[in-house]
């Protein structure tokens, strides 16, 4: 029946009315907030390129974490600044990583927080990778002082699963709840389950960056992770952003795998790749909303062009609509203040 016995304006009356009728809810426990953790103490460096967002030295992240799980935050996930850089990245599964160090002080001084650890080698990697980098027959030959070109390197796949897995047991083992690989190498979700069911880690869930796209929204996390590749890109290895059915097989196969929960990265360009996922698997899925999401709003919050904590919520809820189930945002102390 239409028209003048229909009337959704009905329902849209007053805010009592409105609320009661929310298919959506934004709740602080559905959101997951990124720390990165740098060497020293008393440190809070702002990131340039994202306002409001910090790099924390342990003592300091400890201290936000306390105060954002207070605010109803379950978890939060961990990117490590390391001192040194090198080309086996070291500082992702040395014993005393920057993280490792951060997981067991936060473990030690927050009750009952999820942690989180993101694991790949780009942070740790001298050339920024997230891979072993080796230069292909073409370039042996070539002057050793030039940059390689695109087609005179790869990030070889098999080699670099060691090192992921090796960084995975390692941070298990200082503490953190969930293993979360964003590296994109084919096969590391069942390498990484493998290593930590042999270190015995068997209850210890995976998060796998399932359909991570080489996106330019991540220009802002490079800066503040220090992680932007001195060579190439990461389209050899991150997904092309036209493929939502390839998204589909990544998930596929990391679910085989043994992936305990999945996500999508980047997360308000790729709501039909959300909707997608939540339609055809039935694991917790999370969507990332990277840090050039974040920039966007913020910068243009600045110029007094939008609303910003209108804005800030209407994203946050969106992503939930479209179907994920967490949203691992720099929001999420924020949110959550004003949740609750
Ligand atoms: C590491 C990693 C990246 C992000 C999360 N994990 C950067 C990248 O792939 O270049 C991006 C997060 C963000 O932009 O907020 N590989």
């Amino acid at each position: 029946m239409a028209f003048p016995a229909n009337r959704l304006r009905r329902l849209r009356r007053t805010e009592t009315l409105r609320t009661l009728v929310r298919e959506t809810r934004l709740t602080p426990e559905s959101l997951v907030y990124p720390l990165f953790i740098c060497p020293g103490s008393g440190i809070r460096k702002e990131v340039r390129s994202m306002p409001g967002v910090f790099n924390l030295s342990v003592d300091e992240a400890v201290k936000e974490v306390r105060e954002t799980r207070a605010l109803g935050v379950l978890s939060v996930i961990l990117f490590g600044l390391p001192e040194k850089k090198d080309e086996v990245a070291t500082g992702a599964w040395a014993e005393d990583g920057i993280v490792q160090r951060a997981a067991r002080a936060i473990k030690n001084e927050v009750r009952d927080v999820v942690i989180m650890g993101d694991v790949c080698l780009c942070e740790y990697m001298s050339h920024g990778h997230c891979g072993i980098v080796k230069a292909t027959a073409q370039s042996l030959g070539a002057a050793a002082a030039a940059p390689p070109a695109t087609a005179e390197f790869e990030i070889v796949n098999d080699a670099s699963l060691e090192l992921l897995a090796r960084t995975s047991v390692s941070l298990a083992r200082a503490g953190v709840d969930i293993i979360a690989p964003s590296d994109m190498m084919d096969g590391r979700v069942g390498a990484i389950r493998a290593a930590l069911d042999k270190a015995g880690f068997e209850n210890t869930p995976i998060l796998s960056y399932a359909a991570k796209f080489s996106s330019g929204f991540y220009g802002p996390f490079r800066e503040a992770a220090d992680s932007a590749p001195q060579f190439g890109d990461r389209r050899s290895y991150q997904m092309d952003p036209a493929n939502v059915r390839e998204a589909m097989r990544e998930i596929e196969l990391d679910i085989e795998e043994g992936a305990d929960m999945i996500m999508v990265k980047p997360a308000m360009p790729y709501l039909d790749v959300i909707a997608a996922a939540r339609d055809r698997f039935d694991l917790p899925l999370a969507a990332y909303q990277v840090s050039g999401e974040y920039a966007m709003i913020e910068a243009a919050a600045r110029n007094q062009w939008i609303d910003r904590e209108r804005v800030m919520m209407e994203s946050l809820l969106c992503i939930r609509r479209a179907g994920a189930s967490m949203i691992l945002t720099y929001y999420a102390k924020e949110a959550a203040k004003l949740l609750g």
